[in-house]
């Protein structure tokens, strides 16, 4: 049996074909773009992913048995809102999980209706990059289109839905939305009588493993697929990422240094951070986790390079920088704003230290440095949580770099391991369609079977030294900077 994992991106989707003992028999990706029509503002089509979907699965299966697929799951960027109309046409392109228009909104939900009551009713309080902030600004700034609101879903589910019929989602993504009571795994009522929309607007909720359906016969007729293709629920990227790397159960820490960078805790129990740094979720292998989220990390050192430097020769310039531990020019990689730790939509990047001799490589070892200390915030809430964690799964496409790798190490002073699969969301997304059709017990049993680590990078402990010494410099930058931030935002 076959299964395929779709990893719904904020570049790309990647798609992933997989046997049944874990194998990987292919691996595509097709792009879309992605738009920023304001400063701080992000969108994508929901039509272009469901294009280069179908594209991307015609691809995958071009020289394959169709007879043998038996599964699709997904892993999918989070938060972002997808409407459609009575007719189940997209309303306005999809808000991402890295906009943030909605200032007002969540100063609303956490000023006036309180922290303490959104974390009562959801786990977590509100960040402008959740989807329930977005709806109510587009109840306040579209009325037309919010009175036209029949479905709301997220980025992946609007897939699920083409594909299957089904309006589906499943916990992991729905606990983003602000709108999901988390430790029960159902929508908070509170939630939605604040924003205004009723329950039958949002989907039906599964657990990550499990089955919504059926592909559609058109779907099936299309893509030359049996009509008994079964699709999961699948998981937010993250938690798909976690599957993906093994991080389930209890304790386990994965990171992920994709567009966005996040450090994700594995936990049997719910819990809540009470200073709300980081994100309380249900896990996609039935229990919950933790999560710190930049939205800058691997886009930082991709503008860098594409942007600024006008370079495409990514190991060329990190094969410059002379040595870790030292460079007296820091980098903050707020360049969308910052989610965790500082929910600041208005942090803007900023390089800091350069003088005379400042060269190039010290500039891009900067950027490196900056997305790990970053990371290394939300470590720092996850220790003074009580957790006590030693070592670290990696993914993503800046975890291919051995020594943003090693930083990351000698930063967070963590082992890093590294598996055989790197391919975190797809790989989870085929692995949780495999579950659903019953190839394994359990995500556990499945990632037990599955998962194998091939190296574990060791921090350095003079390197981890002198970090520990640039980091609490790093730390104490932000807050000086934070009402300069406010008054240049454009
Ligand atoms: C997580 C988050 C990002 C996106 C990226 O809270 O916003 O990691 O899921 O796709």
């Amino acid at each position: 049996m076959l299964y395929i994992g779709i990893d719904l991106g904020t570049s790309a989707v990647k798609l992933l074909l997989m046997d049944a003992k874990g194998s990987i028999r292919k691996i595509v990706s097709r792009e879309y773009p992605l738009y920023f029509p304001h400063p701080g503002w992000s969108e994508q089509n929901p039509e272009d992913w469901y294009e280069q979907t179908i594209e991307g699965i015609r691809e995958l299966l071009a020289d394959t048995d169709k007879e043998q697929v038996a599964g699709i799951s997904f892993g999918g960027q989070m938060h972002g809102l997808v409407i459609l109309d009575e007719n189940d046409r997209v309303i306005r392109p999809a808000i991402l999980w890295n906009d943030g228009r909605s200032i007002k909104e969540c100063e609303y939900l956490n000023g006036v209706i309180g922290m303490e009551k959104l974390t009562g009713y959801t786990a977590n309080i509100a960040f402008a990059g959740f989807t329930a902030p977005k709806l109510l600004w587009v109840k306040e700034n579209e009325p037309d289109n919010f009175s036209k609101i029949c479905k709301i879903m997220l980025p992946k589910d609007y897939l699920a839905y083409r594909l299957t019929g089904v309006f589906c989602t499943d916990v992991s993504d729905a606990s983003g939305m602000l709108l999901f009571d988390v430790r029960n795994r159902c929508w908070s009522k509170e939630m939605e009588e604040i924003c205004g929309i009723r329950e039958e607007q949002l989907a039906r909720v599964y657990e990550s493993y499990e089955s919504v359906g059926t592909v559609t016969k058109e779907i099936a007729d299309t893509l030359g697929l049996s009509p008994s293709v079964i699709v999961a629920a699948g998981a937010g990227d993250n938690a798909a990422a976690a599957v993906g790397t093994g991080t389930v159960g209890d304790g386990m820490c994965n990171i992920s240094l994709g567009t966005s960078g996040t450090i994700f805790i594995s936990s049997k129990n719910f819990g809540v951070d009470a200073h709300n740094g980081l994100h309380s979720f249900a896990h996609a292998d039935g229990h919950y986790h933790l999560m710190g989220c930049m939205l800058s990390a691997a886009s930082c050192n991709k503008w860098w390079m594409d942007e600024i430097l006008n370079s495409s020769d990514y190991q060329g310039e990190q094969d410059k920088i002379p040595a870790l531990g030292h460079n007296h020019v820091f980098f903050l990689p707020y360049l969308m704003g910052e989610r965790s730790p500082h929910n600041d939509p208005n942090a803007r990047g900023t390089f800091i230290g350069m003088t005379m001799d400042t060269t190039r490589a010290d500039m891009t070892q900067a950027v490196l440095e900056g997305v790990a200390f970053a990371l290394r915030d939300s470590l720092e809430i996850a220790k003074d949580l009580g957790i006590r964690i030693e070592r670290t799964k990696i993914c993503g496409g800046g975890a291919k770099s051995p020594l943003w790798r090693q930083m990351i190490a000698d930063i967070l002073n963590l082992k890093v391991d590294l598996i055989e699969v790197e391919e975190g969301p797809a790989y989870g997304g085929a692995i949780l369609a495999a579950v659903a059709n019953k190839e394994f017990e359990s995500v556990e049993d499945a990632a037990e079977k599955l998962i194998r680590i091939t190296a574990t990078i060791e921090p350095d402990p003079e390197t981890v030294d002198l970090y520990e010494e640039r980091y609490q410099k790093f730390r104490r930058i932000y807050p000086g900077l934070k009402n300069i931030f406010k008054e240049i935002v454009r």
